[in-house]
Order: C-alpha cells, then sequence, then structure tokens
C-alpha cells in the first residue's frame, strides 16, 4: 500500500536471516515490486515488535541489495530494537517495513568511485558498489573494521573493476590502522590516484565520516556520506532526526532530505 510519495508500509515476506559475524545479521525478505524503482541510499523503517503500544516501533536500516522482489538489509544488534528484530525475523513468517524512503546517492561524473566504509558503512555501500558495477564502472572499496572478525562476505567484491581493500584498527586483517589512515597510506603508495578524479562517497559512525570529509575537503574535494541519526518517524512527520545546515540558517531532516548528503552541506 502506497503510504506517502513513493513510499509503501509493504508486508514482506522473511526470506533468510543468516548470521554474518557474532552481532550482525543479513536479512532477506520479498514483497512486490515496491523496491524496484528504489536507488542506492535509500532505506527501510522495519517493525521491530508486533506488540500494540510497544515503545519500540520502527528502526531504519540502509537496503544493502535489491534483486528482482527480494531486498536485503543488514543490521547489527545494537539495543532493543535490534535484538527485539533479530528475534521477529527468526520466529516469524511476515514482517513490516516502510518503504523506500529517503534520498539516495548521486552517481556523480567521474570515471571511477572511492567507497569508504567503516564497520557497517558497508551496508548501503554495498547496493552502490552493485550498481556502479552493472555500470562498468571502477570502484575501490576501503572497508576499515576494529579486528579481523568484524569482516563478512568479502568476496562479493571479488569481481572485474572492482578492489576491496580493509584496514584493523588492531591490525589482525589487512592495514593497520583506521580507515583514514588506510586512505592516507594508498593516495601515499599511488594505489589512489588524486582525490579529485573519484566521486566518493564515505558511511560509517559519524566520527568517521567528519575526519573523512575533513580530510577530502582539506584537499579540495567533497564527498557524499549517508548519515545515521536515529529517527522516529522516518518520513519527515516528528521532526525528531533534525541535522544543521553548514551554510545559512536552519536544519535538514535526515529522513526526509537525506540520509545522503554532500558533506559540506551539514554540520556533523
Ligand atoms: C538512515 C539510517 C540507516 C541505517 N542503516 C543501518 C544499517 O544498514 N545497519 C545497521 O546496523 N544500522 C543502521 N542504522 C542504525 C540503526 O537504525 C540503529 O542501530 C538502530 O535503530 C538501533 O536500535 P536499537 O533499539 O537496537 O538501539 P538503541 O537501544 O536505540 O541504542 C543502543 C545503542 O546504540 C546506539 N545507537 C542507536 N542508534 C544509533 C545510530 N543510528 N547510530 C549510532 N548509534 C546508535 C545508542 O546510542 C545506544 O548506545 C541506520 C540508521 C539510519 C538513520
Ligand atoms: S524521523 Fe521523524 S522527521 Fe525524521
Amino acid at each position: 500500500m502506497e503510504v506517502g510519495k513513493g513510499y509503501y508500509e509493504i508486508s514482506a515476506s522473511i526470506r533468510s536471516l543468516k548470521r554474518e559475524t557474532e552481532n550482525v545479521y543479513s536479512a532477506v525478505l520479498s514483497a512486490g515490486n515496491e523496491m524496484g524503482s528504489s536507488v542506492p541510499g535509500q532505506f527501510i523503517n522495519v517493525q521491530v515488535s508486533q506488540e500494540f503500544n510497544s515503545p519500540v516501533l520502527r528502526r531504519p536500516f540502509a537496503v544493502s541489495s535489491v534483486n528482482g522482489n527480494e531486498f536485503e538489509f543488514i543490521f547489527s544488534v545494537v539495543g532493543r530494537g535490534t535484538k527485539l528484530l533479530a528475534g521477529m525475523l527468526e520466529n516469524q513468517k511476515i514482517i513490516n517495513v516502510l518503504g523506500p524512503l529517503g534520498n539516495g546517492f548521486i552517481d556523480g561524473n567521474a570515471e571511477r568511485k572511492l567507497l569508504i566504509a567503516g564497520g557497517l558503512g558497508i551496508a548501503p555501500l554495498k547496493r552502490l558498489a552493485d550498481h556502479f558495477h552493472g555500470m562498468n564502472i571502477p570502484v575501490t572499496i576501503l572497508w576499515g573494521n576494529r579486528t579481523s572478525g568484524d569482516f563478512f562476505d568479502t568476496v562479493h567484491y571479488n569481481r572485474e573493476n572492482t578492489v576491496i581493500i580493509c584496514s584493523t584498527d588492531d591490525g589482525s586483517a589487512g592495514f593497520k590502522g583506521n580507515v583514514l589512515d588506510l586512505l592516507k597510506n594508498e593516495l601515499g603508495s599511488g594505489n589512489i590516484g588524486s582525490l579529485n578524479s573519484y566521486d566518493i562517497f564515505a558511511v560509517g559512525p559519524d566520527p568517521m565520516m567528519r575526519s573523512v570529509a575533513e580530510f577530502v575537503e582539506r584537499n579540495n574535494v567533497r564527498c557524499q556520506i549517508s548519515l545515521e541519526t536515529p529517527m522516529a518517524c522516518g518520513m519527515g512527520v516528528c521532526q525528531g532526526c533534525a541535522v544543521k545546515k553548514r551554510s545559512g540558517e536552519g536544519y535538514y531532516l535526515v529522513c526526509k532530505d537525506g540520509p545522503v548528503f554532500y558533506s559540506d552541506q551539514i554540520v556533523f
């Protein structure tokens, strides 16, 4: 049922739930073709409890892949809502989803793309990487995690025109350091060319996106980021997800104006 301009309330069938790491799950749902016209970077707001009057209603997640009538999201269990969600996906057949919501990434004109993921920032970037792969555009993915056990499904990116380079804070896999250190290292070694020859996309925790944005802006480039501000309605009604505009007065609503922004549009 279409409940707003371009988004639907969907009773989706739960096709699979896979444990990717100790805390991270990927879920595949199927419905009609509601996600067919969605773009990378858009998200869904998932009902995590069927209890009437439950204080925990919906939680937002990036759509990480769309394949015909099936779509995937990847989530980390961090609190009450995501714990309930994991239980629902395990025990129910149907789950209620609102989507596709928000505005997604803009492709850009550069002939190559640089995707920088911190932790589960890989979720929306997976779909973006698939999108560019389908267009035969070269993609370099930098993916940073705390430790080797946080990586999953890296084989997905072992394909022509895609390079994935990993880092860990503790040095247990790939480059030792955070993903910004990795970016600097790859620039220094020439594996990554001049930043202004790429469209750059960065998704991860706020401090990671802020530091990547500051670094690329110092190099006179900006990047697209996707904010994960806590949300209630997800549809522009409650004003609960406001983020300050960098120039001019006022605020953007992350759910409606974002979650994707250019780094120089907002104050972190
Ligand atoms: C547009 C959008 C897309 C998102 N995509 C994904 C995704 O693809 N995969 C995924 O795992 N998560 C994603 N998130 C974050 C996810 O919605 C939250 O992790 C989830 O709502 C937490 O619910 P909870 O009840 O389990 O946690 P809570 O009980 O609400 O919080 C538990 C802990 O997590 C922290 N927390 C809660 N929400 C966030 C947040 N948004 N960012 C950082 N810390 C938070 C809290 O401060 C607290 O410490 C996205 C958020 C937005 C807005
Ligand atoms: S979450 Fe309600 S306005 Fe954005």
